[in-house]
């Protein structure tokens, strides 16, 4: 007793003194930690306080993002100070494997963190259905066939995998989802619309939002910054031309295009693109209504407005006036195509920036709104704590069972039935003979479309894992059963039933413009041939939009629209032999003839409605 009452006043002294130090040693700690690389500071004074430390030029270079095939030094990213950088459709490392990209990313990163300041780099690339340029990854049905299934839920789990894919690989910015309220099939990026009606793009634009980010951006590694793009009204163009003008009044682009963009709002997306396309003729890249006026302040979007590629070059012939439109209308970043000795590279946007604001023709307020809404969103992401991935787990997960499975069942939920007569599905799998017909019925290529590994992608083997229709209704009937396939239904006999799989050859944004949308004639002749055979004939349609269909649908005695499923074509032969049935609705109106897809407002009764869909 007598001994720790002894000891109390000198602990008493003690403990306050080595405290005081310890807290002293702390503020000094924290004094030299900047509050911007201070995690526990809140983000709007990280922002503010890193603002303070940039020069202009390092303002600046945050506002450029550049195309990994255009930087051909990567001490560029430190040089000049870039902010961001991308993987456009082609530009890709050597070996295009999950860990060839991590390296990549995690090496232009590295100089990013050479720069004055350490500000980590922001990396971007097209992940619009799967991570669909890293080879070995899933690959899900494009858009189109997401709004057939009418399954928001298993669209946010869908984008969460291909975060999941991406972040396996470093990247954490996803130009997508692609908000189009495509009205006209003839468009070649119809396929990357969920639909023609703004209500079914809104909900699936917040299902995907929440997929990419989680219910916000954060710095979990698998949080990725969506991106909702191309706003707006790029789907609403003259006659579907890819890039081209829409042409409306105010009520109409707000009552078709917008309600999208004020989901993905609430969903809390945190980047938008800007479109190519024109309203009433004023390029949308420098419409400071829409940019500033709507979007940002109307609709309180706080994240920041990236260009399309090279968006800006198209405001004028002259790059440098191009840009004081583009930045003045509210655009935030430039996404640049092209490298030093290049017109209009990264080198000649920064210095023609740096030259409006000498000249006063930027304002040094807009210059720092455009930086401080690009370094917040950085923050959110926790760039700064965590400026490398590259779990070993999340990169393993890459192309997993689990993963496919997901992908399998947005197959399953994706396909419209739109004839089924005498009952000719479900097949049995216990058939004695199935002919399969039809290149596209043994094609991953055909299967997943454009933007797959490659930019306009092609027909034939396009991805590593991946399971065909035909390889899929090889594995679904029973080992009693002769499957024969015939790719040009040559000598159909003895056919119990016939499976004829027709579509579209891969295509990507105007390549895929057409002024006809006949089926290919060769299709239409194989199915004829298939008919011929006198045993039933059940039509798969791949395809990134209706075609129309002629003497194909009444050869055929069942038909289903595929769309562009991707690579789990077991989603297809789940439908066929009635492990599933289909649920699947049409996204958008099926035209009779090519007068009703080009009259565009379905002048008497499309071939089928809006949300059309049989099942069994
Ligand atoms: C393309 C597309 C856009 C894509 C971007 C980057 O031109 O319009 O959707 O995200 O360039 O690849």
């Amino acid at each position: 007793m007598t001994r720790k009452f002894l000891f109390r006043p000198l602990y008493l002294l003690i403990f306050p003194t080595i405290m005081a130090f310890t807290v002293s040693v702390d503020h000094a700690r924290a004094a030299e930690v900047p509050p911007y690389l201070n995690p526990h500071m809140p983000e709007d004074t990280r922002v503010r306080d890193l603002l303070s430390r940039m020069t202009l030029d390092e303002k600046i270079g945050q506002m450029a993002q550049a195309d990994s095939g255009a930087v051909a030094d990567p001490a560029d990213v430190q040089k000049y100070a870039l902010g961001a950088m991308l993987s456009g459709g082609n530009s890709k490392p050597l070996e295009n494997n999950p860990a060839a990209w991590l390296k990549m990313v995690n090496e232009y990163q590295s100089w990013a963190l050479k720069t004055r300041l350490k500000i980590p780099l922001l990396y971007g690339i097209d992940a619009v259905h799967g991570h669909n340029d890293v080879v070995g990854t899933v690959i899900f049905p494009h858009n189109i066939g997401q709004g057939a299934t009418r399954d928001a839920a298993l669209l946010e789990k869908a984008e969460h995998i291909t975060a999941l894919e991406m972040a396996g690989t470093g990247i954490r910015w996803s130009f997508a989802p692609c908000l189009a309220v495509a009205q006209d099939e003839r468009w070649g990026r119809t396929y990357e619309s969920f639909g023609q009606a703004p209500e079914l793009v809104s909900a699936m634009a917040a299902a995907a939002v929440k997929g990419f980010q989680g219910t916000q951006l954060s710095d979990r590694p698998d949080s990725i910054l969506a991106c909702a793009k191309h706003f707006v009204g790029d789907g609403g163009t003259l006659n579907g031309l890819d890039e081209g003008d829409t042409v409306c009044d105010e009520a109409t682009l707000r009552k078709l295009f917008l309600p999208p963009y004020r989901a993905a709002i609430r969903a809390g997306v945190e980047s938008i693109m800007v479109s190519y396309s024109s309203w009433n003729g004023d390029k949308m890249h420098g419409n400071k209504h829409l940019l500033t006026g709507v979007l940002k302040q109307e609709l309180g979007f706080k994240g920041f407005l990236v260009s399309d590629d090279a968006g800006i070059d198209q405001l004028s012939p002259d790059y440098k006036v191009a840009v004081e439109s583009a930045i003045n209308a509210g655009l935030d970043m430039a996404m640049i195509p092209r490298g030093p000795g290049q017109p209009n590279s990264y080198v000649v946007f920064i210095q023609d920036l740096k030259d409006l604001v000498a000249e006063g023709n930027v304002k040094p307020t807009r210059i720092n709104d455009a930086v401080s809404r690009i370094l917040r969103v950085k923050f959110e992401m926790g760039l700064f704590e965590h400026p490398y991935t590259g779990d070993p787990a999340l990169a393993a997960a890459i192309g997993s069972p689990a993963h496919r499975q997901v992908a399998r069942q947005c197959v399953r939920e994706s396909l419209v039935l739109l004839k089924n007569e005498r009952h000719t599905l479900p097949l049995s799998k216990k058939i004695k003979h199935l002919v399969v017909v039809g290149e596209a019925a043994d094609d991953l290529g055909i299967q997943c479309g454009g933007w797959t590994v490659d930019w306009q992608s092609r027909p034939g083997e396009v991805t590593t894992g991946g399971t065909t229709i035909l390889a899929a209704i090889r594995h679904a009937v029973s080992p009693e059963t002769q499957v024969t396939y015939s790719p040009g239904a040559n000598g159909i006999t003895n056919a119990d039933a016939v499976i004829a799989v027709v579509g579209e050859l891969p295509y990507a944004e105007w390549h895929g413009d057409a002024a006809s949308l006949g089926l290919d004639p060769g299709d239409a002749a194989l199915v004829e041939q298939a008919k011929s055979s006198g045993a039933p004939v059940t039509t798969i349609l791949l395809s990134g939009r209706p075609l129309i269909l002629g003497p194909a649908l009444d050869n055929s005695d069942a038909f289903i629209a595929a769309w562009l499923p991707g690579t789990e074509g077991q989603g297809v032969a789940d439908v066929l032999f009635g492990d599933y049935k289909p649920t699947g609705k049409l996204p958008r109106e099926w035209p009779r003839s090519m007068d009703q897809a080009a009259a565009n407002d379905m002048t008497g009764e499309p071939l089928f409605p809006f949300g059309f869909g049989l099942t069994f």
